[in-house]
């Protein structure tokens, strides 16, 4: 791909979120069954997160499995959180090495206890750690995220320990699961799906959202960079005129 030399000195975005989706199509094309195009998808992971540690992003959000993802067929979510756990127990270690902090957002209390001892694991491991900030959306939806802010919110005012006045943007967000990290730059989506599907919906509020046509298994850096390409060529913004 043609580097521009502008580019060369531009700064990369600082959050990339990426909806991957595309698995069970590639899978299809193939013949294969849709546990084949997860698998698939599991590799692309890792190597969006490498790809992400050599372009200098320093926050990833990865949307792995939805709060609608239950409504597939059990054993496709049978064989989802199987791939997250050997994910987690096969690919921590490595991201540790990494210098990569590993975080979880979404509702686990459905997750199996097994998953949910291996996530407090992973985050717990790679707290300190200083470079690249992966989170992962597990049983993630942002309607249930943005309601469970109001709730938490509307009890703290209730028991007088917030003030009405004093709720202001960055005060809801500190009830978000994304806290303390930065609202997306740029949010990704592969297969050509054109739509956010529940993810990040207050985040993405000021996001360049780019489309892709690939399919989430064939992504690889070559893609990463295609849309860190295109989101340098945009013009962000947020709401006011360039002089
Ligand atoms: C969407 O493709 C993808 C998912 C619902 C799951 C995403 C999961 C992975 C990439 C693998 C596991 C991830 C980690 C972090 C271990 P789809 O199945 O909806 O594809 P389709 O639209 O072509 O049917």
């Amino acid at each position: 791909m043609q580097v521009l030399e502008s580019e060369q000195f531009a700064k990369p975005p600082t959050h990339i979120a990426i909806i991957m989706d595309g698995n069970g199509r590639w899978a299809s094309a193939r013949g294969l069954p849709r546990v084949a195009g997860h698998q698939r998808g599991a590799e692309a992971v890792r190597v969006v997160v490498e790809s992400c540690r050599d372009l200098g992003i320093s926050y990833l959000t990865l949307y792995a499995f939805s709060s609608e993802n239950w409504n597939r067929p059990p054993s496709e979510v049978d064989d989802l959180m199987a791939l997250l756990r050997h994910y987690l127990r096969r690919e921590i270690v490595e991201l540790h090495g990494n210098n990569v902090r590993v975080r979880f957002i979404g509702n686990r209390a459905p997750l199996a206890q097994d998953i949910n001892s291996l996530i407090d694991e992973a985050e717990s491991k790679t707290s300190d750690n200083s470079g690249l900030t992966l989170t992962i959306a597990v049983n993630y939806g942002s309607h249930n995220e943005i309601l469970g802010a109001c709730k938490s919110i509307a009890v703290a005012v209730a028991d007088g320990s917030l003030s009405l006045d004093s709720i202001t943007e960055e005060v809801f967000d500190r009830y978000l699961d994304t806290v303390n990290t930065p609202p997306p730059d740029l949010l990704i989506r592969t297969s050509g799906e054109k739509r956010l599907s529940n993810f990040l919906l207050w985040q993405l509020a000021y996001s360049e959202l780019i489309f892709m046509d690939a399919l989430w298994p064939d992504f690889t850096k070559r893609q990463l960079e295609e849309a860190v390409s295109e989101y340098h060529g945009r013009d962000r913004r947020y709401g006011a005129r360039n002089a």
